[in-house]
């Protein structure tokens, strides 16, 4: 990620964006790109420009998400968000950067041209209008409006778990998983992904913003229907335990180690 940063030719533009890489996130997406690749035997290094993008396209998310005409957010990472910090163009551009360079961490490196080609495919329609951005569409039109259980699913399915369902697949792609191997590792992302995202909307209640690095309460303060307001948080984590138990059990229908992803899967319990 240092290494992408360098082809900034603007220093303005390249701060922004450190800024918001390296202030801290989990590195979820990324993690789970190198834990798959090695579950599937891949070496970790053959995995790291697919980790890279992700995680590039995940912070141009956050900063884009955290925009006064989005959530309208001051803190994240810890950190003041990007529009607090620099000023609204800044982070509007250092989001499109992050995101534009994504695809040419994603298409570099050694592996065969096929393979690169089957990572940026995953990436843009993860993060683009079939996926990521499409959530977005659906939350902010839900913003004020109630959404009924099955619109909200679609919700979060779209606006994260498709970046985490693309981690999966990438780190898949790097190792070349057979087909039914595929199918059984979508269907841990799919169910960690919709769980990722009930945990989420949890926390936004439960947590403080210290807690969370991130500002609190930023769901009721945009009127968003969320698992907590439509199912409570008894029932909200209810349904989080479900996607745990059934990404859980996924795992177990793969013929490999999948230790780590089990560990990383333990976040959701
Ligand atoms: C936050 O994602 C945004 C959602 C999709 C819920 P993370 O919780 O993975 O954020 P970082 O990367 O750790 O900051
Ligand atoms: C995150 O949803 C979706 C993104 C694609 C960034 P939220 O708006 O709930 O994420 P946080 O709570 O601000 O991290
Ligand atoms: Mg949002
Ligand atoms: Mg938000
Ligand atoms: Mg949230």
């Amino acid at each position: 990620m240092d290494a992408e940063l360098r082809a900034s030719h603007d220093a303005r533009l390249a701060n922004a964006m450190a800024y918001s890489l390296d202030a801290g996130g989990k590195r979820l997406r990324p993690l789970l790109v190198l834990a798959t690749a090695a579950a599937f035997g891949a070496p970790v290094v053959a995995a790291y420009p697919a980790a890279a993008a992700i995680e590039f396209v995940h912070t141009y998310s956050l900063i884009h998400d955290d925009l006064p005409a989005m959530d309208n957010a001051d803190l994240r990472r810890g950190r003041a968000t990007s529009h607090v910090q620099f000023d609204e163009a800044t982070a509007i551009l250092a989001g499109d950067a992050l995101l534009t360079d994504a695809f040419r961490l994603a298409s570099s490196g050694s592996l065969p041209a096929a393979t690169r080609l089957a990572l940026v495919n995953e990436l843009a329609t993860a993060a683009g209008s079939p996926g990521m951005v499409a959530g977005q569409m659906m939350d902010m039109e839900g913003s004020h409006r109630d959404l009924d259980a099955a619109a909200l699913s679609a919700l979060h399915r779209h606006k994260t778990g498709a970046l985490l369902r693309a981690a999966v697949a990438m780190g898949a792609a790097v190792a070349g998983v057979d087909q039914a191997d595929r199918v059984q590792l979508d269907a841990f992302a799919a169910a960690f992904g919709l769980g990722f995202q009930i945990k989420d909307d949890i926390e936004d209640v439960t947590e403080t913003a210290a807690q969370l690095g991130k500002s609190n309460s930023q769901d009721a303060a945009n009127a968003k229907t969320t698992y907590v307001t439509l199912y409570g948080l008894t029932g909200a984590r209810q349904q989080l335990r479900a996607q745990y138990e059934q990404a859980r059990s996924a795992l177990t229908k793969l013929d490999a180690d999948t230790s780590v992803l089990a560990a990383i899967a333990d976040y959701l319990a």
